[in-house]
Formats: structure tokens, sequence, C-alpha cells
């Protein structure tokens, strides 16, 4: 029985063949890199060569702490060094376009994370720009790699569920905003840092929609100015509909907030209310300036990261 789900660890299993192996630098040392990129590039024993970041020690410490790739003080610096074929940008997302240019023109392929650009214009220039040099420029997606996603899409193409009509995806979390300062003041946030990578699920499986209808609002009291809940519904020219339900203020049931927090605490009494805990599947996710203290870790899914993905 257990051997008929052969073809499905198949596709899941993440191997990258030693002809796509190439050197990479990374731009950025914040959270993402530090417990996502960094341990996933281990795992699949892919060398780092460099890496910066523009606040003073920040990649020093990081690459202490993995103990992988030479610091450099510049952009300039690290694009001078002839090994460097991929260059990861994982920097806050006003600055990515600029860099993610900077990396073209200096001749090398760029993983850039989401969101990729402020608006599709930028995008658009930066794709063709990748195409007229023949290099690659791939956003880091992250969820349509995740296990679980992967097997249902396996199993949907060797035809064991039969034809997609509907699918939907619901996420109910808390996200301490706050840990991200450059995210408080963005006009487009739960969409553009998170539930993108929701909708890159459903298009991977239904294809593109004929019309998206989205809602978006605000938790009352949040810190962020823009949108920190979102539901979107679509259709496609096959007659199928998706559903993506993202809500980032699920109010967790603590007795004490952590400190600095604002996460609201369980009315008092609530029989629900439970001792703060910290989630220890996110343990070690660290924030910008506050790099010596775990923090809980926002804008990635639920499930433990393939490699933000
Ligand atoms: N943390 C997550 O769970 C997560 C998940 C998915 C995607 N992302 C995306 O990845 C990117 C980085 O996220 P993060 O959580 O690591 O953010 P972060 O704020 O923790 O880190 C960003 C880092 O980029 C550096 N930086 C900013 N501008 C720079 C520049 N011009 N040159 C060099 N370094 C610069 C900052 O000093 C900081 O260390 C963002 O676009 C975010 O949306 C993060």
């Amino acid at each position: 029985m257990i051997d008929g789900f052969g073809p499905i660890a198949d596709a899941c299993r993440i191997e990258v063949p030693d002809a796509h192996r190439r050197p990479i630098a990374i731009v950025g040392a914040g959270a993402i890199v530090d417990v996502a990129h960094l341990p996933a590039y281990r795992a699949a024993g892919l060398e780092v060569v460099g890496l910066h970041d523009h606040h003073p020690g920040r990649a020093t410490e990081v690459v202490g702490r993995h103990g992988t790739g030479k610091v450099h003080d510049s952009l300039e610096d690290l694009l001078a060094e002839d090994r460097v074929r991929v260059v990861n940008v994982a920097v806050t997302a006003s600055a990515q376009p600029g860099i993610v240019r900077r990396v073209l023109e200096s001749g090398r392929h760029v993983l850039p994370r989401e969101p990729f650009a402020p608006d599709p214009a930028t995008g658009q220039a930066l794709v063709e720009l990748a195409e007229a040099r023949g290099l690659a420029l791939v956003v880091n997606q992250r969820l349509r790699f995740e296990e679980g996603m992967v097997a249902a899409h396996r199993m949907v193409e060797l035809g064991w569920i039969g034809e997609v009509t509907a699918m939907s995806i619901a996420v109910n979390i808390w996200t301490e905003w706050t840990d991200w300062p450059w995210m408080l003041g963005v006009p487009s946030l739960e969409v553009m840092v998170y539930s993108i990578h929701c909708h890159d699920v459903v298009r991977w499986f239904l294809g593109e929609p004929s019309l998206v209808f989205n809602a978006a609002g605000r938790t009352p009291g949040q810190a962020p100015i823009a949108e920190t809940r979102s539901v979107t519904t679509s259709t496609y020219p096959s007659g199928a509909v998706s559903v993506i339900h993202a809500n980032h203020g699920t109010a967790r049931a603590t007795t004490s907030p952590p400190s600095g927090s604002t996460a609201p605490a369980a009315p008092s009494g609530a029989p629900w209310a439970v001792p703060a805990r910290r989630d220890p599947r996110r343990r070690g996710c660290r924030g910008p300036g506050r790099s010596s203290t775990p923090r809980l870790c926002g804008p990635r899914p639920p499930a433990p990261l393939p490699g933000p993905g």
C-alpha cells in the first residue's frame, strides 16, 4: 500500500542537481535569511559565498551564527566578487527593485522576495531587463514548494483526485507586525507580503482566473496603516472557483501578552485563557534591531518553511 505513494514522495523530494548549483550571495541579513534561507541552503548543500546588509554589524552577526560566506560592506563590494553567480535579495520591500536592477546589470541571476515590486510597471521593466540579458529572475515563492502542496498537486496530476473544481485556503493567525517597523507604513500589506503565496498556489492548481473579487480590512487597534486581512474569491474559465481568506488579527488566548506585543489578552476570567507561550517552531526568528531576542515570526505560512520563503 505504502509503495503506491512513491510518486508523491518523489515529487516532494527537493534536490538541486549538480548542474544547477551556483555560488550564491545574499543581500539582506534579516529574519527570513537568518531563520529560513541560510538553514535551507545548508540543508541543500548550496554554497553561500557572501552576504551584505546595510545595517552595520547585522551581516557579521548572521554570518557568525551560520558560519558561512564573507561579509561585504557594500553592494558594489559583493558584486565585485567574481564567483557570485546568483544573488538572493531579501531586504525591505522598497529597497528591493533598485538592488535587483543592479544585480541584473552586473550579469547575475537574481532571487528577489515577495513583494517583488511595488507596482506592475516596475516589475515588468525588471523582467524585461532579465530577459534581455538572458538571466533568470525568480521570485522566492515558497508555499507551492511546501510538502503538502506539492503532494496535493502531484495527486491531481496523477488523476487521483479528479478534476479540481474548487479550492479554498483559510489562514487565521496573529502576526506581530511591529517586528517589521518598515511594514507599518506601507499602503498595501497583507496581500503583498503574505497571501500572495496563497494566490500563487491557487493559480498553480487552477490556472489564470477570469474574475477576481477582493475585500480587505483591518483589525481594531492594529499598528499597520494598511490591510491585515483579506478575502479573495476568483472564478476561472473552466467554471472553477477559489476562496482565499487570510486573517492576521486573530486574538491569541493569552492572560498576558509578551512585553511590547500588541496582541490582545483574553478577557479576564475567560475559560480559554492560558499563559503566554512562544511557539517553539518559531523560536529563533529574529527581528531587526532585536537580534538577541527570539520573537514570534510574522508573515510566513503556519507550516514549517520548505525553504521562503
Ligand atoms: N520574515 C518572514 O517571515 C518573511 C517571509 C516571507 C517573505 N519575507 C520578505 O523577505 C524580505 C525581508 O524580510 P525580513 O523578514 O528578513 O525583513 P527584516 O526587516 O527582518 O530584514 C530586512 C533586512 O534588509 C536590510 N536592508 C534593508 N535595506 C537594505 C539595503 N538597501 N541594502 C542592504 N540591506 C538592506 C535590513 O538592514 C534588514 O537587516 C521582505 O521583502 C519580506 O516581505 C519575509
